[in-house]
């Protein structure tokens, strides 16, 4: 089994909002079902991710709510940690960017940048507002964008285009605060030169894209190529975030983007701090043989394959003697970035303010996780948008999750459990067709695993619940129902091949369905559980406190392979693992939509 270091690293969310299914189908599903597949291969795996508190998107929505922008950060925050300890989203750390440990880091790039002449400074014209008296960066301007024509884009970036925008090019701007027109005023900033990045930039793509996903090739090189890296502004003349480390700098911060996505560093540091292992960080991020996955939506494409690596690549070696004042090695550039496209919601883009959206705490209030984890996996956006159906929520759970795989293991279990006094039956001589079924199962442990590798998520959750079909069928054919009847000794050979075959469709399908994989996996007579614990902890610092999600292992390790089920093995009394929905809801649950 495996040894290989892997990094999850999924988007972080914006401390403006709730998480809704758009959300959790875009980066946080996808990259816990990858961590969880790792895991059970053996594999080190460190899954990381956090609150991303600075930033306009959080100041606006604190402005709106007249609260101070810490409170409101941490409100989101906290919502966040308890919408994955419910959606079993297995961070190894969940943190925020608003931690002492975080601010070290980020200012430790910025000074490797600035050392290795990759930043200089100009003073150029930004949106000022007269009345405000202040300067209005990003968000806090909309207008017209300069590419599309979409009339409610955003300063640095356009929702209908996908592109990151330079703010004085805005048509038509006004103040998001007061509606105001912005003048233009001169202020000086630092910009990282991603012109003179560029070469890297493109290099690093191009070994790439044999293995990329197309859609993320074309944002990513495609543009590159064919209109080259240009310098961007990382300061902001704004008080909320990551001050510059600069002397005469006060007053400024460090862009958000630019010290969100450093966040991945920081917050492996901060997990390996956790684990009173400071050091082991430096696996996943300087040793050449690890490899990091990052997992997010389409508009955040050119920060991870562009700003990010280049970020990563000037720093270099220099990061480590402004972090810690020792020499050190560069760190890993991702090895994937597999981006997916967006989800809609009964034919509409979501829209948290029009509360078209299906948030995510909401939807666990009244149905289980795994339902949830189904379904948008078999509608995860990963090579075009994709559509949230209610009816089809409900179709998919009872047909599918119910029918074909639910009541396949149900029947088995209760069925052994009631006429094999609660053990695993004997099953003596198996026969071919029992042998074939097996041999049919257990070759999915490398074709659902290699879709698997392949960030290919849907397809092997496809694979996994095809296999479930098969076994559906031999239990058909062999019939162990009627076969106990005249011939118990052959419906224990029956009876024994379906426990196994279930045996290992749990093991393939518990990257997606954790939470009925492990109920399943006791009602098999297991003890060691097939994952560990989430836990929320209070950590304190010099800028107060905050609290992370931990993921604590405890799985026997080197579980992804077949069954190896025990006759005489003691079973536990087996409940149904999912329930059917009536069909009434996919109404009722359209109805609250846009209210
Ligand atoms: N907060 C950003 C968003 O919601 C994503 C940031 S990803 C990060 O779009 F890596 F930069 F943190
Ligand atoms: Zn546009």
């Amino acid at each position: 089994m495996g040894n290989d270091k892997i990094l999850v690293a999924i988007a972080w969310p914006y401390a403006n909002a709730p998480i809704h299914v758009g959300n959790i189908v875009g980066s946080h599903l996808p990259g816990d079902i990858v961590a969880r597949y790792h895991r059970l291969k053996g594999n080190r795996v460190v899954m990381v991710s956090g609150t991303d508190a600075h930033g306009t998107p959080v100041t606006l929505r604190a402005d709106a709510e007249n609260k101070p922008v810490e409170e409101v950060y941490q409100r989101f925050h906290n919502q966040f940690l308890e919408l994955f300890i419910k959606a079993g989203i297995s961070y190894d750390l969940f943190t925020t960017t608003h931690t002492e440990n975080h601010f070290k880091v980020a200012q430790a790039m910025f000074l490797a940048l600035k050392q290795n002449g990759y930043l200089y400074t100009e003073t150029r014209p930004q949106w000022y507002s007269p009345g405000a008296g202040r300067f209005l960066p990003d968000r806090y301007v909309e207008g017209t964008c300069y590419i599309c024509g979409f009339e409610g884009a955003r300063s640095d970036q356009c929702d209908r285009c996908g592109n990151v925008l330079e703010p004085e090019k805005l048509i038509n701007p006004r103040s998001k605060v007061d509606s105001s027109q912005p003048e233009l005023r001169e202020t000086e900033h630092f910009y990282l030169d991603l012109s003179k990045l560029e070469p890297d930039v493109a290099s690093f793509l191009r070994e790439r894209q044999h293995y990329w996903r197309e859609t993320v090739i074309a944002q990513s090189l495609g543009q590159i190529e064919s209109e080259g890296l240009r310098p961007r502004p990382i300061t902001r003349d704004l008080d909320w975030g990551v001050p510059v480390p600069v002397d005469g700098w006060q007053g400024k911060c460090i862009y958000v983007w630019f010290e969100a996505v450093i966040g991945y560093l920081s917050a492996t540091i901060e997990w390996a701090q956790v684990i009173n292992q400071p050091d082991a960080w430096r696996e996943w991020w300087s040793q050449p043989d690890a490899r990091a996955f990052y997992f997010i939506g389409k508009d955040n494409i050119f920060f991870h394959t562009a700003m990010w690596p280049a970020q990563l690549k000037g720093a270099g070696e220099e990061f480590n003697i402004f972090f810690d004042g020792k020499p050190g090695k560069a760190l890993n550039l991702p090895y994937d970035v597999p981006a997916n496209q967006f989800m809609n919601l009964e034919g509409q883009k979501i829209s948290g303010s029009r509360n078209w959206a299906v948030w995510g705490l909401d939807f666990l209030s009244r149905y289980d996780p795994d339902p949830l984890r189904y379904y948008l996996t078999t509608n995860m956006p990963e090579s075009k948008d994709t559509d949230w159906d209610w009816q089809e929520f409900v179709a998919r759970n009872n047909n599918e999750l119910v029918a074909t795989w639910g009541n396949l293991a149900n029947r088995v279990l209760s069925f052994a459990y009631k006429h094999w006094d609660g053990r695993v039956p004997e099953p003596g001589e198996l026969r071919p067709e029992d042998k074939a079924i097996l041999a049919t199962v257990e070759a999915g442990f490398d074709a659902v695993g290699e879709l698997l590798e392949g960030i290919r998520l849907r397809a092997a959750l496809f694979e996994a619940i095809r296999l479930a079909s098969e076994v559906n069928r031999y239990l058909d054919t062999v019939a162990p129902w009627f076969e106990i009847k005249r011939d118990k000794a052959a419906a224990s050979r029956s009876i024994y091949t379906a426990l196994r075959a279930i045996d290992s469709l749990k093991t393939l399908l518990a990257p997606f369905l954790p939470f009925s994989c492990e109920r399943l996996h006791h009602y098999l007579g297991y003890d060691r559980p097939l994952f560990g614990k989430q836990v929320i902890e209070n950590r304190q610092d010099r800028l107060g406190n905050h609290n992370v999600l931990r993921y604590l292992p405890n799985e026997a390790t080197g579980q992804w392979k077949p069954s190896a089920l025990k006759p005489g093995q003691p079973l536990n009394q087996p409940e149904p693992l999912f329930r059917k929905l009536e069909d009434k809801i996919a109404e009722q649950e359209r109805a609250r939509l846009g209210s």
